[in-house]
């Protein structure tokens, strides 16, 4: 149920981030900023700090930051909606509930009726397990026979369905089920003698929720029949979507979030023999191939992923499937690869805990390293199969979002493959101006209000190459976010070339300057950020900081926890060649300054690519208009060094 938007605003604005983390975490006072241990990793001295006068939290040891909804969904791993419904009691704000269309309240309803039955279900499992003599002969004897004990079946609410046909069927349809919900849901089938059961005969698996609702099962058979697929599994439902689930996310999410990381199996009993040798951070994609949504699930609790698939030619094969999807998605992926006998089941279930936890410890390797050895023992002396081979791991390099992350990489490959890294980072440029382009292709409109003539295609070349870019970028995003709203003195000439001054805002002396010279952010979240002030300029309406760090995009809402909590540590800085003036002293001269470095970064960039592009063209013509380019932007380059003298000369 949707809450109306003012009353989200009404919520965040009442709470007191000093108080929400108080109750999790004790704090000491500490300058204007407010210090303890963080929650979200183990350390001994205070790296974790609220700041009351913007309402935001930041750990500086593991980096997590934001307001005080974030922090519930972090540390109590609540949805958004559950952050605000918790800050609304604490600070007695009432939520008027949006009226619920006819539509919505079936579906509701629908809904309680199928978590209704499958509760019921679970109970009936679980008790004929445990409480009839077929269950206690067959199911139990069959955990027992492989070695499962009592309080791993107790936990993960394991159970049996009995061999007759349609003994669940019956026993649900006494106690009041219709026909149509237990075939919609999937427990029952329609025969030709009625409806019979889809498990009979199997132990049971139910599956949790996030939440620890059940939301479907699995079963396995346990005799060999060739007829009857190993594990029987419920339909999808209105409750139930695949691909959005982890089976034992709900029983091993803490784990993951605090071990900041999470293994990948493949199987029920995988999660389960883990689990029982106490390795609890362990989730399984159930047989299916890796989803996104998955991924993204898991990324709310650890951005470190370790698949731990069969060493099997399968299990492999699916490995390098994953990696690319949760590289993709900004988090870093390693895998293990077990004896080829094995799965994790039986892996685990022969070796001790110490002996398992050393193997993934020592046996884990980064995708590179994964991919490069696994494709290079069949390449190893033909050059054409190595070429691809390189061309493979560079294309999976190239899905990866952050550049300095790229830039590791290329070095690692270049070891491992013995390549130089130059010709590595050619490939991957030339992978991801393919990629550029053809973005760009379909946002075309959007590009052309640029100046063309200052806008060539090295885009990612800027990220690459220059990483200090980077740092410029995010110093004037910075200045946006805290400054924004503040009105300094813009002197300019008019007509008459008599300097005239007027009052502007930061925000729009920022944007209106990037716009002028064509320099629009390059990193796509600090885009966001530029067009919705450059719109909300347009509104007359300049958003506040608080609006940022609680933005429902939560990239953006990242980034502005990251900003505001702390300047780059200094030496960053420096390195950077960042101004750090006191900024409130002196705005004015920090945004100028700032603006034109930034620039100058970009133009020099682009004058560069223009003397790349000048080595290879032969036809003169060509050539002419490189360098006419290129004077262009000698001129601009000229005046902004001279803008910046005046600056740092005040
Ligand atoms: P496995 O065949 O590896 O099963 O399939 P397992 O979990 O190791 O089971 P045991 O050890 O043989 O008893 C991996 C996962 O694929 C799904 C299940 O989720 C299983 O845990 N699967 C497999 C199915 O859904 N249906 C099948 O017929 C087979
Ligand atoms: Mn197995």
């Amino acid at each position: 149920m949707a809450i109306p938007r003012e009353t989200v605003e009404q919520i965040l604005q009442a709470s007191r981030i000093e108080e929400v983390v108080g109750e999790f975490v004790t704090l000491k006072k500490r300058g204007s900023n407010m210090w303890g241990n963080c929650p979200f990793h183990n350390e001994k001295t205070p790296s974790f700090s609220v700041n009351p006068a913007r309402n935001i939290f930041k750990c500086f040891g593991c980096g997590k930051a934001g307001d005080s909804a974030k922090f519930l969904m972090e540390h109590e791993h609540f949805t958004y909606p559950e952050a605000l419904r918790y800050l609304a009691k604490k600070y007695n704000i009432k939520i008027e509930e949006k009226e619920q269309t006819a539509e919505e309240i079936m579906q509701q309803s629908i809904r309680e009726k199928m978590f209704n039955i499958n509760e019921f279900a679970d109970k009936y499992f679980v008790d004929t397990l445990w409480n009839t003599d077929e269950g206690k002969t067959i199911g139990l004897q069959y955990f027992r026979e492989r070695g499962y004990l009592n309080p791993i079946i107790e936990k993960f609410h394991l159970g049996y369905s009995p061999a007759k046909w349609d003994a669940f069927t019956e026993y649900a349809k006494k106690n009041g089920y219709s026909d149509e919900l237990l075939e919609q849901i999937g427990f029952s089938i329609k025969g030709q003698k009625g409806l019979y059961d889809r498990y009979h005969g199997r132990v049971m698996f139910p599956i949790h929720s996030l939440t620890g609702r059940v939301i479907g099962f699995g079963g396995r058979i346990l005799v060999n029949d060739k007829k009857s697929p190993k594990y029987q599994n419920s339909p999808e439902s209105e409750i139930y979507d695949k691909k959005q689930t982890l089976y034992g996310i709900y029983f091993a999410k803490n784990a993951i979030a605090k071990q900041d990381e999470c293994i990948l199996v493949e199987g029920y009993f995988d999660v389960l023999r883990m689990h029982q040798i106490g390795i609890e951070n362990v989730v399984a994609s159930s047989g299916t191939s890796l989803t996104m949504e998955q991924i993204r699930l898991v990324k709310r609790y650890t951005k470190n992923i370790t698949m731990l698939y069969d060493g099997d030619a399968a299990g492999v094969h699916a490995a390098l499937r994953g990696t690319d999807m949760i590289l993709s998605e900004g988090m870093n992926v390693r895998v293990v690869v077990l004896p080829p006998e094995h799965d994790p089941d039986t892996f685990a279930k022969e070796f001790s805990v110490e002996y398992v936890t050393n193997y993934l410890k020592d046996n884990a390797k980064d995708f590179v390293r994964f991919k490069t050895e696994l494709l290079l023992k069949d390449a190893q002396n033909d050059p054409i199969k190595r070429g691809q081979v390189i061309r493979d791991i560079v294309e999976t390099i190239s899905v990866i979002p952050d550049s300095i992350f790229r830039i590791t990489y290329v070095k690692e490959c270049s070891r491992l493959l013995d390549m130089p890294e130059q010709t590595l980072t050619n490939e991957l440029n030339k992978m991801l101006r393919a990629k550029l382009k053809k973005t760009l292709g379909i946002e075309e409109n959007v590009v052309t209000e640029t100046d063309t003539t200052t806008t060539p295609k090295q885009d990612e070349t800027v990220e690459d190459q220059l990483p200090a870019g980077y740092y410029q970028e995010r110093e004037l995003v910075k200045l946006l976010l805290m400054y924004g709203r503040e009105m300094i003195v813009d002197e300019r000439k008019d007509e008459e070339d008599q300097l005239v001054y007027e009052q502007v805002s930061v925000a729009q002396f920022i944007i209106d300057d990037l716009k002028n010279d064509g320099c629009l952010f390059l990193d796509p979240v600090n885009r966001k950020v530029f067009d919705l002030i450059d719109r909300a300029i347009d509104e007359g309406n300049i958003p506040d900081d608080q609006f940022f760090v609680s933005n429902e995009d939560e990239a953006i809402a990242q980034l502005a926890a990251d900003l505001l909590s702390s300047p780059y540590k200094l030496d960053q800085w420096a390195r950077h060649n960042i101004f750090v003036l006191s900024e409130e002293d002196n705005l004015r001269n920090t945004v100028m300054s700032s603006l034109l470095r930034y620039k100058d970064l970009i133009i020099e960039d682009r004058r560069k690519a223009i003397e790349e592009e000048l080595k290879t063209t032969e036809e003169l013509d060509n050539q002419l208009i490189l360098l006419k380019r290129k004077k262009d932007l000698d001129d601009i380059r000229m005046r902004i060094n001279k803008e910046l003298g005046i600056v740092i000369a005040k």
